[in-house]
């Protein structure tokens, strides 16, 4: 086993060597299992906000060349001080995860910022254990819950009149009920003009699966969609959903889930998915009402104290 980096840039062949082993991980979708941020930054060429370090096998005798068999990369994030950290080791050397997992993510951090949240889906034992070497701290706990789509609402969920986002004209308001929904979830909240710039000019972005709610004029809330038309089936996501305090507790918001999700239906998804905060206790009491399950627990390590 050899290991390689920190390299702030793959060659063709290095691309293409972490490309199969990703597609080993998960056939059929060429980023994952990196997030489709971090994966545009490794596939798009020579960046400082970017660091990776890799292992490959031992040398086959019959000449094939070394297969890539864990990878770790940091990633600034767009508009952001904030740097991401992954992980990704072959099933056949999970055995190996503390081995090759220490050590990797300590090359790659060497090219990271002050601020790095390492992220595991559904840690093991193994991944605490790398947790620890590298003396991170528990920082922020994300689940993933799904449903089939479409879904069959009750009819008083139904019906809530929405319209779509308008460039040009809405990212203001979008901030301001954001910031006003997410004040007790800092992360979530602090959306700049520049990260909310930065969704809007990625490929998914789609002005119409992003529904506002009016009331007497105001907007009271948002649902925003993302639709993954590359899985198969089609994935579609909530990405953001809010209702301004003012509003709360009048149902807007799983009227508001239920408009985004009929929405992604009829633009042919058939699994719903969101992320909603560990302890964000209200939306995962709305969403397990909704019939969405958790699929996933992604925990966030930092490097830092400060996150
Ligand atoms: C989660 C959220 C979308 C729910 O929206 P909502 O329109 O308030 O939803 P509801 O009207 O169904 O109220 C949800 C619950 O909050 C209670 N509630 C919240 N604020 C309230 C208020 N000001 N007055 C009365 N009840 C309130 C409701 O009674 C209800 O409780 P119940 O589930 O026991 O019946 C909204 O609280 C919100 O935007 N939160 C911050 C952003 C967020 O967490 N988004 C989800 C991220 S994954």
């Amino acid at each position: 086993m050899a290991l390689h980096g920190p390299a702030h840039l793959l060659d063709a062949g290095e691309l293409a060597a972490m490309t199969s082993l990703f597609r080993r991980l998960t056939p059929g979708i060429r980023h994952a299992p990196l997030g489709d941020a971090t994966w545009r930054r490794l596939a798009s060429g020579p960046d400082t906000d970017f660091c990776a370090a890799w292992a490959t096998s031992d040398a086959l005798e019959d000449g094939h060349p070394d297969e890539v068999i864990a990878y770790a990369q940091v990633t600034r994030m767009p508009a952001d001080e904030v740097w991401v950290a992954e992980l990704v080791v072959e099933p056949d050397h999970q055995d190996q995860l503390v081995h090759l997992g220490a050590p990797l993510l300590t090359r790659a951090l060497k090219g990271s910022g002050q601020h790095t949240h390492y992220w595991v889906s559904d840690p093991t034992p193994g991944h605490l254990e790398v947790v620890a070497r590298l003396g991170l701290h528990d920082h922020r706990i994300l689940q993933q819950m799904k449903r089939p789509l479409p879904l069959d609402a009750p009819a008083e969920l139904r019906g809530l009149e929405t319209r779509p986002f308008v460039v040009g004209e809405d990212e203001d308001v979008l901030l301001e009920v954001n910031r006003r929904a997410f004040a007790s979830h800092p992360d979530q909240g602090h959306m700049t003009r520049a990260q909310l710039d930065e969704r809007m000019h990625q490929s998914w972005f789609d002005p119409r699966g992003c529904l506002l709610t009016e009331i007497d004029g105001q907007v009271a809330g948002f649902c925003w969609t993302k639709l993954f038309d590359d899985y198969d089936p089609p994935l579609g996501e909530i990405h953001i959903i809010g209702v301004d305090p003012a509003f709360a507790g009048r149902g807007l918001g799983p009227r508001l889930v239920v408009a985004g999700l009929e929405y992604l239906a009829g633009r042919g998804a058939r699994e719903g998915v969101l992320f909603v905060e560990g302890d964000n206790d209200g939306a995962r009491a709305m969403y397990d009402r909704l019939g969405f399950e958790v699929t996933r627990t992604d925990r966030a390590f930092a490097t830092s104290l400060h996150g």
